[in-house]
């Protein structure tokens, strides 16, 4: 089987975006993404575009077509297929793209993700992301992501006696790094003082605890060996791909503070990447909230199961030895749900090609991006890097 290989990559900028529309933005990081890869449009053989709420919140479906159409790829008969598996819709397009390569049906794909979160009006957005979660059992009974959150984050605090500055710590770090990077939704860098006594959201998160309602796009074009080769291309190569299913509802689940499908995607990923966790230079991780931050550190082995806190607090800088999100993570690069798994990806490339500028991580070896579906039912997680 092949190996697929990144060749291009390109995002917009993530933030409030009231002058943008949802198809102008996927085009904008798709046309990005096309040039860096060096390729034409022709060349693609299959789109997969993530998206998680434009049903709801900008009344459009049939993204793919969408993204197709506006994009002109359709004229020349190029599929293009919708994924969505909640705030981990981009990863999951990802892998639907690698195994497209890797089953020899397709020598290039495309994966485009977007998100137009900001065009609806007031608390409705809170609703609508409310949709991600069980609505028989949790959204008709008033949970929110952020209120199911609050729970994991209550009850991890209490039963390991960890203190809300680790949580606060992760978001510190978020914006440290979002400072340096131009997309980000928020590059104000902010103090540990500033995140503990900011607005309460759901106790004990608050504000500085949460990714922000953000627009934006990514892309990736992703290619089989033979391709990357005759266009002259070296990519990254994306070494694993791995996903895990646990129950929808939270109180289906084993245990509230540990993401069964975050511990079988990550051993997966390790045992098919064949390298050890020693080996990973940086993390993507996917803290639509603090708290989750701190659990996937653990799930994914890199702590004990109530120590993240002492791994935060010791150095997740970038220049750390394990440098947790250089892109500003989804706390301050922003959370655009379709887009937001794609853009770790892009921050992931950059990173591997040595493209990230003032956060470059020095000479990274093997990248790890994970992401998580709303409150951790699905996770994603891919290695990228290596021959
Ligand atoms: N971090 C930092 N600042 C934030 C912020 C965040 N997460 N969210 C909003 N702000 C800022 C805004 O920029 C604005 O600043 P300004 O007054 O200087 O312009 C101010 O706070 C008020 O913004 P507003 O949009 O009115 O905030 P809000 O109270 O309506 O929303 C949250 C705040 C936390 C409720 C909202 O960001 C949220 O719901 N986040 C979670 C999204 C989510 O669940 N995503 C999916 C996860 S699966």
């Amino acid at each position: 089987m092949t190996e697929v290989h990144i060749i291009g990559a390109g995002e917009t900028k993530f933030g409030e975006l009231w002058d943008r529309s949802l198809r102008e933005l996927a085009v904008e990081a798709g046309l990005r993404a096309i040039e860096d890869a060096g390729i034409y449009s022709r060349d693609i053989g299959i789109l997969y575009g993530s998206n998680t709420l434009a049903g709801s919140l900008n009344w459009q479906n049939d993204i793919g077509s969408l993204l197709a159409d506006f994009s002109g790829i359709a004229s020349a008969g190029i599929p293009a297929i919708r994924v969505e598996s909640s705030t981990s819709s981009g990863a999951s397009a990802i892998r639907e793209a690698y195994l497209a390569i890797r089953s020899g049906e397709y020598d290039v794909a495309m994966v485009g993700g977007v998100e137009k979160m900001t065009d609806i009006y007031g608390s409705e957005i809170l609703d609508v992301v409310s949709t991600t979660l069980d609505r028989e059992w949790e959204s008709f009974f008033g949970g929110t992501a952020a209120a199911m959150a609050a729970i994991t984050a209550r009850k991890y605090m209490h039963d390991f006696n960890v203190e809300k500055e680790a949580l606060a710590a992760f978001s510190v770090n978020d914006h440290a790094n979002a400072s340096k990077n131009p997309n980000a939704h928020y590059r104000s860098k902010i103090t540990l003082e500033t995140a503990m006594k900011s607005t309460k959201v759901a106790e004990p998160l608050n504000i500085m605890d949460c990714s922000p309602v953000s627009d934006g796009g990514a892309a990736l074009i992703l290619a089989s060996d033979k391709f990357a080769k005759s266009v002259g291309k070296e990519g990254v190569v994306i070494k694993s791909s791995a996903i895990s299913q646990d129950y929808l509802a939270l109180h289906s689940r084993d245990s509230l503070y540990t993401i069964n499908s975050t511990v079988r995607a990550g051993r997966t990923a390790f045992e098919k990447a064949g390298i050890k966790k020693s080996d990973i230079s940086f993390m993507e991780l996917h803290n639509s909230y603090s708290i989750y931050g701190l659990l996937e550190i653990e799930d994914l082995g890199f702590a004990e199961k109530g120590k993240a806190s002492d791994f935060v607090m010791d150095d997740i800088s970038l220049t750390s030895p394990l440098p947790i999100n250089p892109s500003g993570g989804l706390k301050a690069k922003g959370n655009p749900m379709g887009a937001t798994g794609v853009g770790q990806a892009v921050e992931a490339y950059l990173q591997m090609k040595g493209k990230a500028k003032e956060r470059q991580i020095k000479e990274p070896k093997y990248g790890l991006i994970h992401s998580i579906s709303g409150t951790g039912s699905t996770s994603v997680v891919h290695i990228i890097g290596g021959e």
